[in-house]
């Protein structure tokens, strides 16, 4: 994986240093000690709730680097996944204020103002001293952490580890909507599914929810793998989710989808992104003891810890699992198993290459600017997404770097044109 992050590393650098050339005005920020040391805008909450606890606000301090390890990043463009509706509502709060600062669980306060926004596509104005991967004026892209401060800020500060360099063909708008999907569909279907680029042709693959933002991801990237891909969604999303390349599609609304799936060859695995209900028949749709697995995205972790405390929470988890762990091998051989999210910069690497490949598109359904934060939050509780929503944090910062390109563009163009005028009337 080293050698892969150096390869990228000089490709981008490439890329990234004549763009700088381009941008003088983030280079000024990225050599000017006293504009990364003031405040910052950003959308905050100071309690648990509904939209109203969303707060624009000017007076956040600049998450500066802190460490050796860490990248500054000014944002570009983040995007909302159903998690932070969650957590703008508490859930996770007990286990991630853990996981946050282990010493302030009993603070019932600390963990406020606290920042959402899970997705990044910015530009890196600041690196740790033992950074290796990255340089300021590069072009990345993340999945922010749960427990981390979020993108719904002027900058966030990740460790070089949870960074990639963002595709070159994707816009920031358009690269915020995949990271966080890519390294939870990534994790789910290699680490517990047990599926690699190498090992998925062929293969059967269910996927649950195939028109949210985990599931247009998630077709896109199974098909570059050569896997065989069935997708249940609602009838109205055919038309996207064939284009994305599933090859069979199931409308759950009809009524008789179990039915329809029982007609099909039976599948080696199943990425379950709806849960609940689905879980129980979409169970019997895996081929018996032949190493099938099935992998829910949908988990009762954190509503656990957060309604019996830490231990009892966690313990009652572990508990659920291993009994349907234990269940499933006995009575079919199936592995039953939960998917999460997991950061991951090496493997938006790979995703980055399938990007710029035009093997993943990325799926935007609606996009918000900064100041419209709570319209985006509204958007996306209503549901049935289609793809991903994007907020466009630094509208005027792309369209000033977009006029400083195209300018140097222009006198590049006008000054190559003079040369064989020159010439000629020589
Ligand atoms: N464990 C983890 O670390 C992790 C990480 C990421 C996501 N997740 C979870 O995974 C789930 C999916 O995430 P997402 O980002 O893809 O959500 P999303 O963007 O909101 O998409 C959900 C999709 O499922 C469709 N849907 C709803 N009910 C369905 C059903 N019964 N059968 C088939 N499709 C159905 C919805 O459209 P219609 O309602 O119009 O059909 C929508 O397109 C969420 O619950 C999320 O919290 C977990």
């Amino acid at each position: 994986m080293a050698a892969t992050r150096l390869l990228c590393l000089s490709y981008a650098r490439a890329a990234s240093s004549s763009k700088a050339l381009g941008r003088a005005g983030w280079r000024n920020v990225c050599t000017s000690p006293s504009r990364l040391q003031g405040c910052m805008s950003a959308w905050v909450i100071d309690q648990y709730g509904t939209n109203g606890v969303l707060k624009y606000t000017e007076e956040i301090s600049i998450p500066t680097v802190s460490s050796p390890q860490e990248v500054m990043i000014k944002v570009h463009a983040a995007s909302l996944n159903p998690l932070d509706v969650s957590m703008r509502g508490g859930y996770g709060a007990k286990l991630l204020k853990l996981r946050r600062d282990p010493l302030s669980v009993m603070d019932s306060d600390s963990e406020f103002p606290l920042i959402l926004g899970r997705d990044v596509s910015g530009v890196v104005v600041d690196c740790g001293s033992e950074v290796t991967h990255f340089a300021p004026g590069d072009e990345v892209w993340a999945a922010v952490p749960p427990w981390k401060q979020g993108s719904l800020a002027e900058f966030v500060t990740l460790t070089e580890y949870e960074v990639s360099h963002k595709p070159k063909l994707l816009s920031h708008t358009e690269a915020a909507s995949i990271p966080y999907v890519a390294n939870t569909a990534l994790s789910a279907l290699v680490n517990a599914g047990g599926l690699c680029r190498d090992s998925a042709s062929n293969k059967r693959v269910l996927i649950t929810g195939g028109s949210g933002g985990v599931g247009t991801f998630t077709i896109q990237l199974l098909k570059a793998w050569g896997a065989n891909v069935t997708v249940t969604c609602s009838q109205n999303a055919e038309g996207l989710v064939r284009g994305l390349g599933a090859d069979e599609v199931v409308d759950y609304t009809a009524g008789d989808a179990a039915e329809q799936l029982e007609m099909m060859e039976k599948f080696d695995v199943i990425l379950d992104s709806v849960g609940g209900e689905t879980e129980q028949w979409v169970m019997g749709k895996l081929k018996p003891w032949s190493g099938a697995k099935y992998v829910t995205l949908v988990t009762p972790l954190l509503h656990n810890t957060d309604s019996m405390g830490l231990l009892d929470g966690a313990l009652s988890a572990v508990f659920t699992l291993n009994s349907k762990v234990t269940q499933n091998m006995i009575s079919s051989g199936i592995f039953y198993r939960w998917g999460f999210y997991a950061p991951d910069g090496p493997a938006l690497d790979e995703v980055s290459k399938l990007v710029d490949e035009g093997k993943i598109l990325p799926v935007v359904e609606a996009q918000f600017p900064f100041t419209q934060v709570p319209q985006a939050f509204q958007k996306l509780e209503e549901g049935h997404a289609r793809g991903k929503t994007v907020v466009r944090v630094a509208e005027e910062d792309d369209r000033q770097a977009e006029e400083l390109v195209q300018n140097s563009r222009t006198e590049t163009a006008e000054s190559e044109q003079e040369v064989p005028k020159t010439a000629k009337q020589h």
